[in-house]
């Protein structure tokens, strides 16, 4: 058994990342008196919701009518009617109310001429349950609405004196023998130090696993950590096959340049100089949601239209738009363009081509963030003192494929309303639960493994070749043979995790172990994503299968449960929650309103 020793820290609640979601619950939580301890890898205005561009999707009309109703309906038909129903009614009902909260908190929101938060078109956002021309519902701070919530919530989370622990990395969730989880082992990255937190509630908000792929808008750090944690302690994950890819990432590079570009009167175009979204979305055109451009994009390359010398790409022309619009509602990427593409966006189109940004799936909560373990006899089964927020955690709000901006409002509003339902359920009186030592040495055992693995197998090359195969075989579009092949390469990477070969064995800064035990939780999310998507035998919102091209309602409608054990996933399915919040009397939408059918822009 590896020798080390930790020091012990009680809370009631733990988070785990300080991300929006992260930050939000944290500062949620510290406001009702609950002594709250956020750990996070990175130093928490370093958190990936810092590079969140285009804004905040919330039904405020402050640009033209606008109602929860609508807002609602186009997340229902964005998810490609696969996401949950109360939890995208909890979304758009309370969206509102969070921004206010936002605003009310300090967040620099751009603003209208009146004084009102500013709000852009984004993709799928439309009035009139689809049938209106598209709404100004995303509220934004420039290009950079991210930054401004991550550092507000962070400025609002010390105030509310809740304790940060700054570049702690997350080892393994503490469970108890009747499956509850009662805390969390992390390793303290700047001076080697090991350290135990249990705590009455864990709350991941570890963020998603992008960097299971080649090419990707996420972080380097967006490495699936809760994810992992929660496969280790076998637990499911949900929904995995479904991950978005954004329509414009930077060519090369794959910085993201905001849907909010299109959303500003920005333009797709081919090696023709035509606008081909009239031709695939003839209502909403470039406005249309990401998976469908995304697609329309590939097919528009397949099909010999790309530009550049390889034609392999599209160009984003904003050109068109005036200088002072550029300047004020899209500095950001203007600089992103200049840097990563040596575009002048006043002179030259962007290149940009479709590239990973976000994962849809997670681990499966319920819409207070509370984790599920389905079972057969009960498929919301909660798991006792765990909740995952963010994109960590699969609500469902999102299903099949998310809509642009409605990825900062799920932080918020699940972030609070994890707040909401621990200030319930976290008994104040009761003793924080004692050390599970036998777990705590389960992990540390894992870490001292890993540190001293020597195998054959560099962590660089095996992520590699995760990256490699995931970017070929679980694509924009997927075949069964990709699929299959998928499948197989990836058994055969993830069964290399024993013959990994760390060089350095220290304990301080040792970032090559710190890679090591990212690469340990990027690989269940991986086998979860091919593994569901191979078999997945429908197309549905960014699962886009070329055998078998329609949505089959009849068998498909069902979330994808997902185990994962070393490099074996098995498969199970959950039904989709199909009852809203409140029925039509009580003033909610009309279940007719929602029903399944054809998803066209
Ligand atoms: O395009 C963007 O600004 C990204 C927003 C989002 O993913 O919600």
């Amino acid at each position: 058994m590896a020798a080390y020793e930790y020091e012990t820290h009680d809370y009631d609640v733990v988070v785990v990342g300080a991300g929006g979601a992260g930050l939000r619950a944290t500062l949620g939580m510290a406001e009702q008196g609950l002594r709250t301890a956020c750990v996070t890898k990175v130093f928490p205005t370093r958190s990936h919701t810092v590079a969140a561009q285009g804004g905040i999707a919330a039904s405020l009309s402050n640009m033209g009518p606008d109602h929860w109703q609508w807002h609602m309906y186009d997340t229902v038909k964005g998810s490609d009617w696969l996401g949950d129903t109360d939890a995208m009614e909890y979304l758009a009902r309370e969206a509102p109310k969070a921004v206010y909260e936002l605003e009310h908190y300090g967040v620099p929101f751009s603003r209208t001429e009146e004084g009102k938060i500013y709000q852009r078109p984004f993709g799928g956002h439309t009035t009139e349950f689809g049938e209106g021309p598209p709404v100004q519902r995303t509220c934004a701070a420039a290009d950079r609405t991210g930054h401004a919530i991550l550092h507000t919530l962070y400025g609002q989370s010390l105030k509310q004196k809740a304790e940060f622990y700054i570049e702690y990395f997350a080892i393994d969730l503490i469970m108890s023998d009747d499956g509850a989880c009662t805390g969390v082992v992390c390793w303290k990255l700047d001076d080697g130090t090991m350290h135990v937190f249990n705590a009455k509630m864990v709350v991941l908000a570890t963020g998603g696993y992008g960097r299971a792929y080649f090419s990707a808008t996420s972080a380097h750090t967006c490495t699936g950590d809760g994810g992992g944690m929660v496969a280790r302690a076998g637990l499911p994950l949900q929904d995995m096959e479904f991950v978005q890819f954004h329509p414009t990432g930077i060519y090369g590079s794959g910085c993201l340049i905001t849907e909010g570009a299109r959303g500003e009167g920005g333009y797709l175009t081919n090696s023709e100089g035509e606008r081909f979204m009239e031709r695939y979305a003839p209502n909403y055109k470039d406005l249309a949601p990401r998976d469908y451009v995304s697609r329309s994009m590939t097919m528009e390359i397949r099909e010999g239209r790309g530009v550049g010398p390889h034609g392999d790409h599209i160009h984003l022309n904003l050109s068109h738009l005036p200088k002072e619009a550029l300047q004020l509602r899209l500095p950001g990427i203007s600089e992103s363009a200049r840097i990563f593409a040596g575009v002048d966006v006043t002179k030259e189109p962007i290149p940009v081509l479709p590239t990973v940004h976000y994962n849809m799936g997670g681990i499966p909560t319920n819409y207070w963030g509370e984790v599920l373990n389905p079972t057969e006899k009960d498929p919301n089964a909660i798991v006792p003192g765990l909740m995952a927020v963010g994109e960590a955690g699969c609500a469902s709000v999102h299903g099949a494929n998310r809509l642009g901006s409605n990825s900062l409002i799920d932080l918020v509003v699940f972030g609070r309303a994890a707040a909401i339902r621990a200030g319930d359920v976290v008994d104040r009186e009761a003793a924080v639960p004692s050390t599970n030592t036998a777990q705590v040495d389960k992990a540390l055992d894992r870490f001292d493994g890993l540190r001293h693995a020597d195998g054959a197998v560099p962590t660089a090359d095996l992520r590699l070749e995760m990256q490699r195969t995931m970017q070929d075989d679980a694509a924009v579009f997927r075949t069964s043979k990709t699929l299959a092949e998928g499948v197989e390469k990836m058994t055969a990477i993830a069964a290399k995790m024993g013959d990994l070969k760390v060089t350095d064995r220290s304990l301080v800064w040792n970032s090559d172990l710190m890679e090591t035990l990212e690469l340990t939780n990027l690989m269940p999310n991986a086998l979860a994503t091919i593994a569901g998507a191979e078999a997945r035998k429908e197309s549905r919102g960014a699962h886009a299968h070329e055998d078998f091209p329609d949505r089959d309602d009849t068998k498909w409608r069902v979330h994808t449960i997902a185990r994962v054990d070393g490099a074996k996933t098995a498969l199970s399915y959950r039904p989709i929650i199909e009852a809203p919040l409140t029925t039509e009397e009580q003033g909610g939408i009309s279940l007719k309103k929602i029903a399944p059918k054809e998803r066209t822009f």
